[in-house]
């Protein structure tokens, strides 16, 4: 497992970033365009330039349609494991996820981030929604259960699935008061239309401890959460960074 965290990181995302490059190279002088990437503008980062790296761990790697890419597991879960209480002795800190899918994400901050009770919402799959979704996510919301990468994971990591409290919600509509300005990372990987772009991240802020950090997924991927995020740094000048080689947005305090 510690090995799978090194590939994710050190390897697969080195290698991913040449193979983007070379594609987007070749479709450029090929004329042709990817109708699934979107022009980016926010500030590009390596991840290692917004913290250190640590020794983590990876389980669960092989990848669904929905799941975020191997990289950004690794990268993620780094952030994840640089949290100030991710280490003992320190005190309990919370992780707040929208959007649950199969429990990829959700398990592996469980167990990167020691100290960290993870809490993950998710809609539940017959359910109305108070926002527009985009109708190509759909198929990401109807599944027979959500979370099953952490639920069948249970015998395996007894003490980093206890940590895990899973929710059902809209998240438009969910009541966050027991949640709100304690959170040390807020995961945002949701509903991908604009409105809920601009509703969970709304959600984000509020839910963020003072040191909180906000982390954003498929940004360049859909052209809600593109448009939005670039509006939300439009309006507020509040320093998100894009993560290089990756669709992901982070805001550090
Ligand atoms: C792309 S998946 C998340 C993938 C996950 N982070 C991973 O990589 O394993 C998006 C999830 O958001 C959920 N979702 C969509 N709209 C939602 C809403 N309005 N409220 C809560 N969850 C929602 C979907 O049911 C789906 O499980």
């Amino acid at each position: 497992m510690r090995w799978l965290g090194f590939y994710s990181t050190e390897v697969y995302h080195p290698i991913s970033m040449i193979t983007d490059s070379l594609r987007d190279y070749f479709r450029r002088i090929g004329g042709k365009k990817d109708k699934r990437q979107q022009k980016t503008s926010l500030p590009r980062i390596h991840w290692k330039s917004a913290i250190q790296r640590k020794p983590i761990v990876l389980c669960e790697l092989q990848k669904a349609d929905g799941n975020v890419r191997i990289s950004e597991l690794g990268i993620i879960c780094q952030f994840a494991r640089s949290l100030k209480g991710a280490e003992p002795p320190q005190g309990e800190g919370l992780i707040f996820e929208i959007g649950t899918f199969d429990g990829r994400t959700t398990l592996n901050f469980a167990l990167n981030a020691e100290n960290y009770k993870i809490v993950t919402l998710d809609l539940p799959s017959k359910s109305q929604t108070e926002l527009r979704v985009e109708p190509s996510e759909k198929k990401y919301i109807k599944k027979h259960i959500s979370g099953e990468r952490f639920i069948k994971n249970a015998a395996r990591f007894p003490e980093s699935v206890k940590k895990i409290r899973q929710l059902y919600g809209d998240s438009a509509a969910f009541d966050y008061a027991e949640f709100e300005g304690k959170c040390d990372m807020v995961f945002v990987d949701g509903s991908h239309s604009y409105e809920y772009l601009r509703k969970d991240s709304e959600t984000a802020f509020r839910l963020r401890s003072k040191e909180g950090i906000i982390i954003w997924h498929d940004y360049g991927v859909w052209e809600g959460v593109t448009r939005g995020l670039e509006e939300i740094e439009r309006e507020t000048k509040i320093g998100l960074k894009h993560i290089a080689g990756t669709s992901l947005v982070v805001l550090k305090r």
